[in-house]
């Protein structure tokens, strides 16, 4: 399922990103009510070509992990902190023909840019209503648990706690009334910068998949 958004969400955020190095717009995909919400931090060129978050490199070693613990993109539900390509600037001079180019690679968002769009993912997070929220990252991490929360200290672990939410009443946010179920996990992208994490990573997990199985199984009783 492909999430719309409410248009008057969507016009605010307009609003708090003019002039901002931001493109295209990936909406988040998936099922409501899912077991899982996989939070990345921005969407890629890639994604922005086709409109399919975690549809490049980092996707693909994603849905091998998702997929390690019987998961599927179908039944997992997938977004990002910022619906937008950021990019930068540059200019690089052609090594064949001698010219001055402009290339925009992708960038990470900065922490304004989150901010902005963190209204919309408030809204998106009480639509779909997941069990579980899976943080891919400091980005996400830290737009849930706030700027001192590490992704190298707290990969692979369950936490319960209140996460950050847009205040209304001014630019930075407020902590939630209600406590969320987060497991962390280390960006996809880590494992393709450096081959040395996916052994971590691919326990992290595992340790995700059992805890799931946990879960369901005191629902049950
Ligand atoms: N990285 C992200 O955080 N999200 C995507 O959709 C792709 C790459």
């Amino acid at each position: 399922m492909i999430i719309e958004y409410p248009t008057d969400l969507l016009a605010d955020v307009k609003k708090a990103t003019a002039g901002r190095r931001l493109t295209g717009f990936t909406p988040g995909q998936g099922p409501r009510q899912p077991e899982l919400m996989l939070i990345g931090e921005a969407p890629g060129r890639h994604e922005e070509q086709v409109n399919i978050p975690f549809s490049g490199a980092s996707g693909q070693e994603l849905m091998k992990l998702v997929e390690s613990i019987g998961y599927s993109r179908q039944t997992v539900y997938i977004t990002s902190v910022v619906r937008q390509r950021p990019y930068s600037i540059k200019r690089v001079r052609d090594k064949k023909t001698g010219q001055v180019v402009e290339k925009t690679p992708n960038r990470t968002p900065t922490k304004g840019e989150v901010r902005a769009f963190a209204p919309l993912f408030d809204w998106e997070l009480h639509y779909v209503d997941p069990q579980v929220l899976v943080p891919l990252g400091n980005t996400a991490l830290q737009r849930l648990l706030g700027p001192q929360a590490n992704i190298g200290q707290l990969h692979g672990q369950a936490i319960t706690s209140a996460i950050q939410e847009a205040d209304p009443a001014g630019k930075g946010y407020r902590w939630s009334k209600r406590q969320y179920r987060l497991f962390p996990m280390y960006h996809p992208a880590a494992i393709l910068y450096a081959r040395r994490l996916q052994p971590t990573v691919e326990a992290d997990w595992q340790r995700l998949g059992q805890f799931m199985h946990n879960l369901h199984r005191q629902e049950n009783k």
